[in-house]
């Protein structure tokens, strides 16, 4: 049995959990930050990583306590190394080798899009923690949309991504677009409820590798008709203060046009991928998978059972990280005192065949 204590701090969550056996989740603290954010339209670094110093204690000490554990029953610290933003990462990173240090704990540095595919592990309604290998991992979140072959844990084979704007980055981007405001995902999820998808038809995109995605022509589209209909050019200057002009039920269109466009293509590429490689299950994970329509869409389409967590292990925690943690630490991995963040740090195999 392992007790891991996750931490996470990559982006705008102040998060910690306490995970038993990669699977029970015993706590799962999240501090956000979006009220902060959201005057400034979207995450702003510096003042994110001033703010996880000042929660990063007080979340740590509340997950230990919700969960009932001491310090010496823990078996390690697992801690989000990256990707993310460097000041944001580092407070996690300190905050986790203090307590390893102190504690006489090991140290194990995770990835956050491993993070974000362990999240489907953890028992939860909508996640079948019983896998089989192979299967086919979508990360869609607000800086990955990534299309993934997992062969076993620790085992990836990218089968490919977006080539210019996540996902997430896509329904932030419009729905600034259209006035709607941050974060945009829930915002335009929201909108799109008293809109007509087939209002507006947008282009579908190709791309070269047929499991790519391309999401910036969509989000072209949508400005262009935003000033075909306004019937004036929203020049580069005008782009924050757009959609006020927007008569609502046009917004809420073009919400709606734009949600059903994204989500087919994520989901027509990813059953196509299924399908090609014969894996028993499909899991969605990261911040955009908490959008309904992907959710229900994806099970409608998949030729194999869909595993979604709960929405709130679908944007950033440290559960996840705790579960990515606990299978890491049981294949042996241990990160020294001098491990570093590393902003860009790409999801690679890391286990023998
Ligand atoms: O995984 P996450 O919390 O942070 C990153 O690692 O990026 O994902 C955040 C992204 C944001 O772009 C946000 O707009 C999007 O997830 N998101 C959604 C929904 N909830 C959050 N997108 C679509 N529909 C939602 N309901
Ligand atoms: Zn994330």
């Amino acid at each position: 049995m392992t007790l891991i204590l996750g931490i996470e701090t990559s982006c705008d969550e102040t998060a910690a959990a306490v995970v038993r056996d990669g699977r029970a989740m015993l706590s799962n603290v999240v501090a956000s930050q979006i009220d902060l954010h959201r005057q400034y339209g979207g995450v702003f670094p510096e003042m994110a990583s001033r703010q996880h110093v000042l929660a990063i204690i007080p979340v740590i000490r509340q997950a230990l306590a919700d969960a009932g554990v001491g310090w010496e029953e823990l078996d390690a610290v697992a801690v989000t190394r990256g990707p993310g933003l460097a000041g944001s990462l580092l407070v996690g990173v300190n905050a986790a080798k203090g307590a390893a240090w102190s504690r006489s704990l090991p140290l194990v540095g995770v990835n956050h899009l491993e993070g974000h595919i362990y999240s489907n592990w953890i028992e939860a309604e909508g996640n079948n923690p019983d896998k089989t290998f192979p299967v086919l991992v979508l990360i869609v979140s607000g800086g990955h949309t990534e299309l993934i072959l997992m062969r076993g844990h620790g085992r990836y084979e990218r089968l490919g991504g977006t080539i210019d704007d996540a996902a997430g980055e896509a329904f932030d981007k419009v729905a600034r677009v259209l006035g709607l405001g941050y974060p945009g995902g829930p915002a335009i999820q929201n909108a799109a409820q008293t809109g007509d998808p087939r209002a507006f038809r947008f282009p579908k995109a190709r791309t070269k590798n047929p499991y790519d995605f391309s999401f910036s022509g969509l989000k072209t589209a949508v400005l262009r008709a935003v000033q075909r209909i306004e019937g004036q050019d929203l020049s580069v200057s005008r782009k924050l203060t757009p959609g006020d002009n927007l008569p609502p039920q046009i917004v809420a269109d073009l919400a709606a046009s734009f949600q059903r466009a994204l989500v087919d293509a994520l989901v027509e590429k990813t059953v196509a991928a299924a399908q090609a490689t014969g894996v028993t299950e499909i899991c969605v994970c990261g911040g955009v998978s908490a959008n309904a329509l992907l959710r229900q869409t994806m099970r409608e389409q998949a030729p194999v059972p869909v595993s979604v967590p709960p929405i709130y292990l679908c944007t950033d925690n440290a559960a996840m990280i705790a579960a990515a943690g606990h299978f890491r630490f049981l294949a042996g991995e241990r990160s020294g005192l001098a491990m570093d963040v590393i902003p860009n740090l790409p999801l690679v195999t890391t286990q023998p065949e």
